[in-house]
């Protein structure tokens, strides 16, 4: 059998079935389109032996489950569940910080929402996720939409021929359990946070829309801006016009038989920087659809050892990020999440930030893009990951497609992350470097990274040896050099890191509990910390080569690997900043040294 007329049999037979795969590619910023915020008030029933989707049998009810959102057509049917009765969440947010009996809850919970939709002739409605943690299932008036894997990328689904005029209602089985071949794997050490943790969108589009679009500068090239417009249909002869008013700048792109069209364009804009972070009103319009985005222009390279921005050498005076909300705990989702976190940063003194240990929410990249502070963006293929599950890589590679899909055209993301502590061996290897040529592929401008470990110290000696070295542009290792080993020996480290290329110490620090004040020897009091850090410090001026640090961490985070009491509380304590904005006394030694470096 020919395998067009197999692939033809399966999406019918697929069809047939009413589990139509609606799944369409990843909206570009979907914030700027036509839409329906389904934020809000979702009822929602725990479901520990998911219930609501397995029968008996443990056979799988696509329908017949909770996905129906049934209701008794008479007093003697039997329903056994009723969302209209069930309690209320607001969405997004995590449910662990929601409601105190889900504070561990890992299982499933069902989330529905009812909204009102009046079709408009000609337009499309895209049900848009920004991030739902782990697994989600959705169905919309009462009929399977598709599904999605991972628990920090988006995803939509085109809803369009499941709505009805008036009445509609969604319903969401999200599930965080964790499993070995997951991405990421079973042990992390950040809280499982289950549930719709980002906005949910009802976007409406024309038929034929602008699915995709970049518009960035030329490799290396700060005269040269180029870019790409994608439709949603594979229509020869589109005619699309991507405009910078400011730069008088007026493309006009014709779609090739895939619905693409590409254009350059030679410019002289104001680069982007820390100091100016200069963003420009992009309009991209096809007629029938317009898009307004912000984006900003310069060029990220390495030459050496060195990181040069706009052809300037730049070192990375970073933090490390958790997706923790400041003050009320659970994830962060919001502007203000973002700036109040980002506000802390720049008061460190910061012009960069490491946004681990997943992509964290678009808001939080756009408002870093405004306040003039670099992005290391990584997802989370953290620690024992199952190397040798494809479909553990195929996951790996979805959500790092989604990343890049979804952050390309912002100016302040400069490395994209594959991985993190990650334990040598030729499986792993391969996986991170297939995840490596993969990324650049998509994205062949910005910075490649994964955070490495130090491979053997001895005799105050440290190596760094890591075969995933070639497939990085910049090496970046983890150190806790006063805090996991050698407590105030950082001073007497020799290092050899024979590459050249950038290093960023990607990690480092050590843990105190805001308030709690003893002896410099005494673990978790401030001064034990402000130790760590000033030991380090010592010893990083004596590593060559280096181009930036971001310490672990900006602000205490949850962690069910933390448990000592009255101390951790579940708590890793190595922020520089307690949860609730008390800066510790190593906060202070950190801002010194980076004023030092931003004077140099
Ligand atoms: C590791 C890991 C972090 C973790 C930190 C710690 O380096 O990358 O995710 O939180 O150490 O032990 O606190």
């Amino acid at each position: 059998m020919k395998r067009t007329t197999f692939l033809l049999l399966t999406l019918l037979a697929v069809i047939s079935l009413g589990a139509e795969v609606r799944e369409v590619p990843l909206l570009q910023n979907v914030f700027a389109r036509q839409s329906t915020s389904l934020n809000g008030k979702w009822n929602y029933i725990v479901d520990p032996f998911d219930n609501g989707y397995y029968d008996y049998r443990l056979r799988p009810m696509d329908r017949g489950g909770f996905g129906d959102n049934r209701k008794p057509s008479n007093p003697q049917e039997l329903v056994e569940y009723n969302f209209d009765t069930s309690p209320i969440m607001d969405i997004p947010s995590d449910w662990n910080t929601k409601d105190d009996q889900l504070f561990f809850y890992e299982g499933s919970v069902w989330f529905k929402r009812s909204f009102t939709y009046h079709q408009e002739e000609g337009k499309r409605a895209i049900l848009y996720f920004g991030a739902v943690n782990y697994l989600s299932m959705v169905w919309v008036n009462g009929q399977k939409v598709g599904e999605h894997v991972g628990g920090f990328t988006p995803f939509n689904f085109d809803v369009t021929d499941v709505l009805k005029e008036g009445d509609n209602f969604v319903v969401v089985r999200v599930n965080n359990q964790r499993h070995q071949d997951n991405v990421p794997t079973l042990n992390f050490d950040w809280w499982n946070y289950g549930g719709i943790t980002r906005d949910v969108m009802l976007v409406q589009v024309p038929e034929t829309y602008i699915e995709d679009y970049y518009v960035q500068l030329a490799k290396g090239d700060a005269t040269k801006i180029v870019g790409w417009v994608k439709l949603n249909r594979p229509i020869l002869g589109g005619r699309v016009t991507v405009e910078i008013p400011e730069l008088k700048i007026k493309q006009t792109v014709t779609t090739d038989a895939e619905g693409r069209g590409s254009f350059e364009v030679k410019a002289k804009p104001q680069l982007w920087t820390p100091e100016q972070p200069k963003l420009y009103q992009v309009t991209v319009d096809m007629g029938t659809e317009r898009l307004s985005d912000e984006i900003g222009f310069r060029t990220i390279e390495t030459r050496g050892k060195e990181i040069l921005l706009n052809g300037q050498t730049v070192f990375l005076r970073g933090v490390s990020i958790h997706e923790e909300a400041p003050f009320r705990q659970g994830r962060a989702w919001t502007t203000e999440d973002a700036h109040t976190l980002l506000s802390w940063a720049k008061e460190l003194g910061c012009n960069y930030v490491r946004l681990a240990h997943y992509p964290h929410n678009e808001r939080m990249v756009r408002e870093a893009e405004r306040m003039g502070i670099m992005v290391w963006s990584e997802i989370p293929v953290y620690w024992t990951i199952s190397w040798e599950n494809q479909a553990t890589y195929d996951n790996a590679q979805r959500q790092l497609t989604d990343m890049i899909t979804r952050d390309k055209n912002r100016c302040a993301v400069i490395i994209w992350s594959i991985a993190n502590e990650t334990p040598h061996s030729d499986a792993r290897d391969k996986f991170l470097s297939s995840l490596s040529k993969h990324a650049r592929t998509l994205d062949n401008v910005r910075l490649i990274s994964m955070a490495m470990e130090v491979t053997s110290a001895q005799n105050y000696h440290n190596r760094l040896n890591d075969n995933m070295n070639e497939f990085v542009d910049v090496v970046s290792f983890n150190e806790y050099i006063g805090w996991y080993r050698d407590v105030n020996d950082a001073p007497k480290m020799t290092w050899e890191i024979p590459y050249n290329k950038p290093v960023i110490i990607s990690e480092f620090g050590g843990g105190a509990l805001a308030g709690y004040h003893g002896d410099a020897n005494q673990r978790f009091t401030e001064e034990f910390q402000e130790n760590v850090y000033k030991n380090n410090i010592v010893m990083f001026e004596k590593i060559e080569g280096l181009a930036g640090t971001s310490p672990w961490i900006l602000m205490d985070f949850r962690s069910p690997r933390r448990q000592l009491p009255g101390i951790q509380d579940f708590f890793n304590r190595k922020g520089l900043i307690s949860s609730w904005g008390e800066k510790k006394k190593a906060f202070y030694v950190m801002q010194e040294w980076y004023r030092k470096k931003a004077a140099e």
